[in-house]
């Protein structure tokens, strides 16, 4: 059980949650699964690096290069240490979990899948886990198939042995947690299935990493990409972590500054990992700004951020599940799902329930959510989405229920 003054300690490191919006009503800010709010610690960082040391990095042998490039992988180890990584040659910085993907799909999956092969992936995955691999099957005449979502919200994981046992699956790529329904994928579970089919995983942890403690030894897979703007960190950064044995068989995406050793007119040998993938001059002050974001997590435990957001969605469950009329999607678990909610409420439209709600000061998202075929597995156009962090309370839930007593007011519902 967390304490409610340990919490206000958290909310004091957020300038932003003092902010007041429309009819100046206090935010309420539950949009956290879109992108998270960022503490102090980070913005100062960010804008001390400006202040103070400012520099391009791996270049100069001045003073100012050498701080910026000593703080710049300083992140490196602390992501290492903060996934249990056990080579940082391993961590590649990008710009966010959709490169990362990207960059999976152009390099390794242009190399190593041939027509007739097949991708998994499932119905709850982001656009950014489903169109760099549509691009890349179409372009080799290879086959996307689809693990199915049950009717309570989870994986119907059976589905894959029938895909692995026709022998030409290259690549499983899956979410760890879904940025819709907030279901925890069973892992373990795929892992071992994959593992003893011999075919490699890619986890995408956008959603998993800033809630709960993921170790990537622990988990085993191949590749795995996550965005550190959604775990208190800048916009505009993110890490693609690979096993050393692919990257280095892997062909660069970009090609330009720093990820060189040696470039002749016609030939150019490439720089050690990780820069053979960070081409140019890389978003020096944001990975820096993520740095503190990693502290500041650690300084919390994750088994906390986890706790207080069991804590935080039990609560809003109970709530919102006593409203006649709404539909909440996704498993009733709380052990198997993050804290993201997502639902409809009687047939008012997802976009008019989320602007009466924001006139009450209370962000949350509504829309398809970049997942667009899971919303055709639900048969709806769009949903609201309710998405919790560190700095959530219950209070704020009580607030969001009499805002959504008013709508149903409103229509007369
Ligand atoms: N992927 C982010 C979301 O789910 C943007 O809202």
């Amino acid at each position: 059980m967390q304490t409610a003054i340990s919490i206000e300690k958290i909310r004091e490191d957020f300038p932003i949650l003092k902010r007041k919006v429309r009819n100046d009503r206090q935010l309420v800010y539950f949009d956290n699964a879109a992108t998270a709010q960022k503490p102090i610690q980070v913005i100062n960082a960010i804008s001390n690096f400006y202040t103070n040391y400012n520099s391009n990095i791996h270049r100069a042998v001045h003073a100012l290069a050498e701080e910026a490039t000593a703080a710049y992988e300083m992140t490196r180890d602390k992501v290492a240490q903060f996934l249990n990584i056990k080579d940082r040659q391993e961590i590649v910085f990008v710009r966010g979990t959709t490169e990362a993907i990207n960059l999976v799909a152009y390099t390794w999956g242009r190399q190593n899948v041939n027509e007739g092969d097949i991708i998994v992936t499932t119905e709850y995955e982001h656009h950014s886990n489903i169109v760099p691999w549509q691009l890349l099957t179409q372009e080799k005449g290879a086959k996307l198939e689809y693990i199915g979502v049950s009717d309570d919200g989870e994986l119907i994981l059976d589905q894959l042995d029938a895909y692995l046992a026709t022998g030409r699956v290259k690549l499983v790529t899956i979410s760890q947690m879904s940025n819709v329904l907030g279901t925890i994928t069973d892992m373990p579970e795929v892992m071992r299935k994959c593992k003893k089919a011999g075919v490699r995983v890619l986890v995408d942890g956008a959603q998993s990493v800033p809630h709960m403690k993921v170790d990537i030894q622990q988990l085993g897979c191949d590749f795995f990409a996550f965005s550190a703007h959604k775990m208190l960190g800048p916009t505009g950064v993110g890490v693609l972590w690979a096993k050393k044995e692919l990257l280095e068989q892997m062909i660069p995406f970009h090609g330009g500054g720093d990820m060189i050793r040696e470039v002749h007119k016609y030939e150019t040998t490439w720089n050690d990992l990780p820069y053979k993938f960070e081409a140019g001059t890389p978003n020096i002050a944001d990975v820096i700004g993520f740095s503190a974001a990693l502290d500041y997590l650690n300084n919390l435990g994750m088994d906390y951020v986890r706790n207080h957001e069991i804590e935080i969605t039990k609560y809003a469950l109970e709530k919102m599940s006593a409203i006649k009329g709404i539909v909440v999607y996704g498993t009733k678990d709380i052990s198997k799902r993050g804290g993201v909610i997502s639902f409809n409420f009687a047939d008012i439209h997802p976009h008019d329930l989320a602007t009466i709600i924001d006139e009450d000061g209370i962000a949350i998202r509504s829309g398809h959510h970049c997942a667009q075929v899971l919303m055709e597995r639900l048969d709806v156009a769009a949903t609201s989405r309710a998405s919790f962090y560190i700095y959530n309370t219950k209070e704020e839930v009580d607030v969001l229920i009499k805002s959504l007593d008013r709508a149903a007011r409103l229509f007369k519902l």
